[in-house]
């Protein structure tokens, strides 16, 4: 068997051995907005250290479980800390969450993240919902012997972030008296940020925020068919935007101010996913 989907229905069985839940939607939480674990009707939870297999995160802020519960009566798996690239783990690794969050049963990625602006119109504090992504340095997590179980060889790009789900998040922003920003997101691999040479790189490429995630989830869980959507959390000016150095700890403190306005946006957007359940 192709060892990285060896290693993917290990931990699915390691799952199924702990926990009775299948969940419709499966939310990825950012820097620093782990908190919105605690909006969830929690049933049940996973330690990533629990799951044979599983790559366990190492950055502070990423703290590593699974959340099953509810929010809004729609049943969830709730990642609390997500695996970077930049850690050191293998692109399949970094990957393997979502993977393992469809075949739980998921039909539906709710991904967010932290990120810089780098479109000037943007000031820190804002929202940003992906409506296309580039991806720059990341290996893509489907090279190599293509997984048929999960998807196919060449799987068509053009509409990773659903049409759908996009709708309905600018339409519960706006309930929720949220200005919903919408733009092309970058991952470069961290962990150093940017250079200021490079935001010009990347504004001049037609990219509005940066990050160092979401794009190689995203891939991985557009081969296996899920619908995807994603929000950005715009914590900071990307480097050369502004005069102060860049912190992972602005970015954590941007995040904890920003946290109720983000928990409500997603509360009420997985409530509102059902109708495509
Ligand atoms: N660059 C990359 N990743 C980030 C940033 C940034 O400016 N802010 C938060 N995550």
């Amino acid at each position: 068997m192709n060892p990285v989907y060896e290693k993917l229905m290990k931990c699915y069985e390691s799952f199924q051995k702990k926990i009775d839940f299948k969940p419709d939607v499966a939310i990825v939480l950012g820097s620093g907005l782990g908190d919105y674990a605690n909006d969830i009707d929690v049933v049940a939870e996973l330690d990533y250290h629990d799951i044979e297999g599983f790559p366990v995160s190492t950055v502070p802020g990423h703290a590593g479980k699974f959340i099953f519960g509810y929010v809004k009566g729609v049943p969830v798996v709730c990642m609390k800390g997500r695996v970077h690239y930049y850690e050191g783990y293998p692109i399949s690794d970094v990957v393997l969450p979502a993977r393992l969050m469809k075949l739980m049963g998921a039909k539906i990625l709710f991904l967010t993240n932290a990120s810089g602006g780098v479109n000037p119109n943007f000031t820190a504090g804002d929202f940003m919902m992906l409506k296309d992504h580039i991806s720059l340095w990341a290996p893509n997590p489907l090279i190599g012997a293509n997984i048929d179980e999960l998807g196919v060889r060449f799987p068509d790009m053009s509409h990773v972030y659903d049409e759908d789900l996009q709708e309905i998040l600018q339409k519960t922003a706006k309930d929720c008296n949220i200005d919903l920003k919408e733009g092309v997101y970058a991952q470069l691999t961290g962990p150093s940020f940017e250079s200021p040479a490079e935001i010009r790189m990347l504004h001049n490429l037609g990219v509005d925020a940066v990050g160092m995630s979401t794009v190689v989830e995203a891939i991985a869980a557009n081969h296996m068919g899920m619908k995807i959507c994603c929000v950005s959390f715009v914590s900071n000016a990307a480097a050369g935007l502004s005069s102060n150095p860049l912190t992972h700890e602005e970015v954590q403190e941007a995040a904890n101010i920003a946290a109720p306005k983000f928990r409500q946006l997603v509360s009420e957007a997985v409530g509102n996913f059902r109708q495509l359940l």
